[in-house]
């Protein structure tokens, strides 16, 4: 199983055997409360029935096409839906299967765009410690968890880490801490100043870093960012896979911070969860000149997944956006999002708590270790399953991203089993 500890999982194995709304249940019928979408997917709730009847439909009507040489009118439609969430401009789409495919894609338009403009010495990428990009190969070098990258560190590519945004003195930050911003975003200038903007390709960065326990960036850090890659010629890439779809309070957290990226890689939510499925969304700029620098009847883009954009997955992102739009739910979640911070932070008088940050309806909870580091984390996470709340942990960090349909009650109930979880450690 993935990034499970196996035999301790077989001795007492967890399952979800049905879902609904805000609720799994086990397979004696025991309801959990989801308190983190699945695995910050199912941002619509469990068991939307008009995505169900769609990807039924769209199995009976057309089950499978090829998307190298043909393709299918819903791919065409699934990827104007999307662009029209998207920032202005980043309108240009290819259709992945996970946010890992999504990352090494953007990897390859990015190192293509510069080849295409006769800039083909600039392979350096660029990203940050404690960043998760997927598991990929590309995605992994990414990374900035030494697990995810020791046992291959031989086979990854070149890429240069930036510091990541937490500071111990932004511990219990409502939002983006005040202070650190200008800082944390001057390592990339000191990487251009050390490596050679020539060498540098693009600069990939999770808006707010989910997997590693919510690290909000600090005011003026991704606009500085911003602003250095313009000055240098760099890419600025934006992981959306876990911001994306309403999690920050607007469609994407490139709106909600205000910083438009060149690339925006998103998965997850992208179904409400359902069928897997991810998309790049590219500036138009970066699109036209990879085409221009191929000859007219050429393949421009040597890459591609047999599953990209199939249709049933494009039934089913059609069906989740079109429910977040007649929900409304980006403006839901944003309106939610002052109550869960305060009942998040709400918990940082109880003593195992040593930080916890929050953005939008994303949070997390950092417990003191106790023990090895993450020892005590992972043992909580089974505790809550037990007591009946479904959260993710990374380390000792534990997670929260209820879905956007989450009502007070839910609310209530989440934090009340945390409070009693977490009130019984010292
Ligand atoms: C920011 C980010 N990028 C990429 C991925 C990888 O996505 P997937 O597991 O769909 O391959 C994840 C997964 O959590 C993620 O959080």
């Amino acid at each position: 199983m993935p990034f499970t500890p196996n035999r301790d999982f077989k001795r007492a194995p967890r399952l979800f055997a049905r879902a609904q709304g805000l609720y799994y249940y086990d397979p004696a019928g025991r309801a959990i409360i989801d308190g983190v979408s699945g695995l910050f997917a199912t941002a619509a709730g469990h068991g939307r029935e008009e995505i169900a009847q769609a990807v039924h439909d769209q199995l009976r009507e057309l089950d499978f096409t090829p998307n190298f040489l043909r393709s299918h009118p819903l791919a065409f439609e699934a990827t104007r839906r999307l662009a029209a969430l998207l920032p202005q401009g980043l309108d240009r789409l290819f259709l992945v299967n996970s946010g890992s495919e999504a990352v090494d894609t953007a990897i390859k338009i990015a190192l293509a765009w510069h080849r295409a403009r006769g800039d083909g010495r600039r392979s350096l990428l660029v990203s940050r410690e404690r960043a998760y990009h997927g598991v990929n190969i590309g995605g992994t070098a990414l990374g900035g968890i030494l697990n995810n990258r020791k046992a291959f560190a031989d086979v990854l590519p070149a890429v240069a880490h930036l510091r990541h945004t937490w500071r111990a003195e932004s511990v219990f930050s409502r939002g983006q801490p005040e202070t650190g911003g200008e800082e944390l975003a001057h390592d990339l200038q000191r990487i251009v100043e050390l490596r050679g903007a020539e060498n540098i390709a693009a600069v990939f960065v999770e808006p707010i870093a989910g997997s590693t326990g919510v690290l909000v960036p600090p005011r003026g850090y991704l606009e500085n960012l911003r602003a250095i890659c313009d000055r240098h010629g760099l890419l600025l890439v934006f992981d959306e896979v876990i911001c994306g779809f309403g999690r920050t309070g607007k469609a994407f957290a490139a709106q909600s911070f205000g910083v438009r990226p060149d690339i925006i890689t998103v998965a997850k939510a992208i179904t409400n969860g359902t069928i897997p499925m991810g998309a790049v969304a590219v500036d138009r700029r970066i699109h036209d000149d990879i085409l221009a620098a191929a000859p007219e009847d050429g393949i421009e883009f040597f890459h591609g997944y047999t599953w990209g954009g199939n249709p049933a997955a494009c039934a089913a992102s059609i069906a989740a956006l079109d429910i977040f739009e007649r929900e409304r739910l980006f403006e839901r979640g944003e309106a939610l999002a002052p109550r869960f911070a305060e009942r998040l932070h709400a918990l940082a008088d109880l003593p195992a708590v040593a930080d916890i940050r929050s953005y939008g309806l994303l949070g997390a909870v950092e417990l003191k270790p106790e023990g090895q580091p993450g020892r005590r984390g992972y043992e909580v996470q089974k505790t809550l399953f037990d007591a009946g709340l479904h959260l993710k942990s990374t380390g000792d960090a534990l997670i929260l991203a209820p879905a956007l349909v989450a009502e007070t009650a839910h609310l209530d109930e989440i934090f009340s089993i945390l409070r009693r979880v977490l009130a019984t450690l010292r």
